[in-house]
């Protein structure tokens, strides 16, 4: 049976970050990266048949887990790891923490290309260390920057660490292999190291083939620390669940060190979702990328009608990045809540004047969020 992407859950009750901001209020949730889809059934009878013993103690990382991820990564990118290659964490966003911890000597500085997720600019703060930015431009459809990254990694040599957003949130852009190959050699001639944050990598989107970073040659693979989770394909963020993966053992051992008593244990259900969902989820998995592209080819027509608004091509993710500059507001994001829709403002992701819009529900809500934003648009533009 094909998976449902139609139906409209109503998450009311389940403690849904995206929907706790609203709650009691008209206005539809588009705004966290969470998707609005049960999650696969294979999922979900995994999780209960775990349920069935009754006890839910400290847990080691499941053999067959480590299996999974070694056969996924060989089947889906030709990448072989050994287990030791492996470390199960409860998130991404800690896991970069504690890369820069770990990697980053206090006074070193972490380089990565904005607009990005916000928390690749808050972690090198948290760990105290300096965060150099390099812009990316709707111009050149949010290009990596190259030239500007070779300059300033000339420039600044207490650079020791690049996150790389790869697929990028919030731009919605694949970084080709021919990008990947020079961000490589610009860090090997400045000794800085990769931390790839991939877990966007299984939402490419129109057949595209993602590849891993660490993949691209045996000098990659030494210079990387990979952070990949099933979190977001297979919508499992509340079970706190990603690997880190790093074949250089030098950085996993700075890895480790960076976490040494403070990373927490992975939740029991995490390790349980995350094997099934990377074992027996495939047909649901390429079901949901026809979904996806499709509320993303709607969005695209969609915002072609609302005067103001723009969005360039979604090459990955459920994100769209919305240029809302033209409508000269104060407040985009106000601005739109008063319209009914929730959306997270560019600003977070440095990007002032940008909106990012989930589009990762059913095809009816995205309807009716795009009409609100649409009437609301016009509205404006005629006062
Ligand atoms: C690029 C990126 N990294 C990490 C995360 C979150 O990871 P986690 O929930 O595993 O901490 C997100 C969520 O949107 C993301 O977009």
């Amino acid at each position: 049976m094909s998976p449902d992407f139609d139906t409209v859950i109503n998450r009311e009750g389940t403690w849904s970050s995206k929907w706790e901001k609203y709650r009691d209020q008209d206005v539809l949730p588009m705004w966290v990266a969470d998707m609005d889809f049960a999650a696969p059934d294979a999922v979900t009878q995994a999780l209960r048949a775990r349920l069935e013993h009754p006890i839910y103690g400290y847990t080691v990382v499941p053999d067959a887990l480590t299996t999974v991820i070694q056969n996924r990564l060989r089947k889906r990118y030709g990448w072989s790891v050994l287990p030791s290659d492996l470390e199960l964490v409860p998130g991404v966003v800690p896991a970069i923490n504690q890369v820069i911890r770990g990697v980053v000597r206090p006074g070193g500085a972490v380089v990565t290309a904005v607009p990005v997720y916000q928390p690749f600019l808050q972690a090198p703060e948290y760990m105290a260390r300096q965060l150099f930015t390099l812009e990316m431009t709707e111009a050149t459809h949010w290009d990596f920057p190259l030239a500007e990254f070779r300059a300033l990694a000339e420039a600044r040599p207490e650079i020791e660490l690049l996150l790389l957003c790869h697929p990028m949130n919030p731009v919605g852009r694949v970084i080709p292999l021919a990008v990947l190959t020079e961000i490589l050699e610009i860090c090997l001639a400045h000794n800085i190291v990769i931390c790839s944050d991939e877990i966007h990598c299984e939402l490419l989107l129109d057949g595209r083939v993602h590849t891993p970073m660490a993949s691209i040659s045996a000098l990659a693979r030494d210079q990387t620390i990979t952070l990949q989770a099933a979190s977001k394909t297979f919508n499992l963020a509340g079970l706190g669940c990603a690997v880190v993966i790093a074949q250089n053992p030098a950085l996993m051992a700075q890895f480790k060190a960076g976490g040494a008593g403070i990373m927490a244990h992975v939740n029991t259900l995490g390790y349980v979702a995350t094997q099934a969902a990377w074992s027996e989820c495939d047909a649901w998995h390429e079901a949901l990328l026809r979904y996806l592209a499709a509320n993303r080819d709607l969005l695209t027509r969609h915002v072609a009608e609302m005067p103001g608004v723009s969005v360039g091509v979604i090459e990955a993710t459920y994100l769209a990045w919305l240029n809302v500059t033209e409508l000269g507001l104060t407040d985009p994001q106000g601005f739109f809540e008063s319209a009914g829709v929730g959306l997270s403002d560019g600003a977070q992701f440095s990007g002032d004047g940008y909106l990012r819009l989930n589009f990762g529900c059913p095809r009816l809500m995205l309807e009716t969020g795009l009409d609100r934003m649409r009437k609301a648009c016009d509205a404006w533009m005629q006062a």
